[in-house]
């Protein structure tokens, strides 16, 4: 038996570069050697997009054109909507009743977010049980693991937590506490160097098209000490350089021949921009076609849905049918 792999994102936008380098590059190695089930986790999203629920089925199939354009595989993975599959209310109920206020309360994502989501307001009665939702999420499949950002640590420590409490009223080891599983690089720097972000408006998506990125890439910041082009640069706090060149397509001793180069002054930023342009036309632009192919055809985007949440009901099911009994409900 594979081990289970869940994973899913809050259908709340446009998905960029630093998704594809976080999450999704991951998503698509690890559904060659484990069981994965792949969320659009849309009843998380309405936690914070609930006055304009709509966009979230249109975000979500644009996201998930965006999963299958950069290799995530329904003939490989579950790919599934949450809300529709309804055990993850019933048994985000269950462990509502295991959750402490006061463990909500503490939760850094909780806080965190109550500041950075100014505009939307998310001070309700869903938002604070936001954890305890994506504990069922996580449980309900029996996933060992749980591929996240480090933001997500605190998530994955309280879900830890609710499977202990549930086996231990169940009077049975029903849930695996299931462990995070980091990616190797997590995050990364948008146009302005800070971590890329749809909010800090720095970011470049993947439906970008090759004139987007280019007057993207042209804005990005290099190193800021370097005004002319005559002064000379130090690609160790060049943006660019320590981002970005692993979007080029290029040998270590061009590497080292470019740092070289912008030491000396030989080399100025727009060349170096003018690379990164195109190693990521070249990366970005085959599966940005894939992706609008999608887009055209939304009937098979919801069969592929559909499909895999057949699918995870089924999975689902049989760790409820598990709980009920052992709850005698
Ligand atoms: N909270 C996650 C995020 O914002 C999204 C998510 C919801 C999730 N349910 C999940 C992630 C279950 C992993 C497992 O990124």
């Amino acid at each position: 038996m594979k081990k289970v792999i869940l994973s899913g994102m809050r259908p709340t936008g446009r998905l960029h570069l630093g998704h594809w380098v976080g999450t999704l590059a991951n998503w698509a190695k690890l559904q060659e050697e484990f069981a994965c089930f792949y969320m659009v986790a849309d009843y998380h999203a309405l936690m914070s997009e609930y006055k304009d629920p709509r966009k979230l089925r249109v975000w979500g199939l644009d996201n998930l054109a965006d999963w299958l354009a950069w290799g995530i595989d329904p003939e490989k993975s579950v790919i599934f909507l949450q809300s529709d599959v309804p055990q993850h209310l019933e048994l985000f109920m269950i462990l509502s009743c295991l959750t402490p206020l006061g463990l909500l309360y503490r939760c850094p994502t909780f806080k965190e977010q109550l500041q950075q989501l100014k505009d939307k307001d998310v001070n309700t009665y869903a938002f604070l049980g936001y954890p305890a939702l994506q504990a069922a999420d996580i449980l309900l499949y029996r996933a060992s693991a749980v591929p996240v950002g480090e933001d997500q640590l605190p998530h994955l420590e309280f879900t830890r937590e609710l499977a202990r409490k549930l086996n231990a009223v169940a009077l049975k080891e029903i849930l695996p506490e299931p462990q995070a599983m980091l990616t190797d690089f997590p995050r990364l720097a948008g146009l302005d160097g800070r971590k890329m972000s749809k909010s800090y408006d720095n970011a470049i998506y993947l439906s970008d098209d090759d004139d987007t990125i280019k007057k993207k890439v042209m804005t990005m910041f290099t190193d800021q000490a370097r005004l002319r082009k005559t002064d000379p640069g130090n690609a160790d706090v060049c943006n660019l350089f320590t981002n970005y060149s692993g979007f080029l397509d290029i040998s270590q001793a061009e590497k080292d021949k470019i740092k070289e180069q912008c030491s000396s002054a030989s080399r100025g930023c727009t060349d170096c921009k003018k690379l990164l342009i195109d190693g990521l036309c070249a990366l970005i632009g085959p599966r940005r076609s894939v992706r609008d192919e999608m887009l055209k055809d939304q009937g098979r985007l919801q069969k592929i849905l559909e499909a895999g949440s057949q699918k995870a009901r089924e999975a689902a099911a049989q760790t409820m049918a598990e709980i009920k009994a052992a709850l005698k409900l």
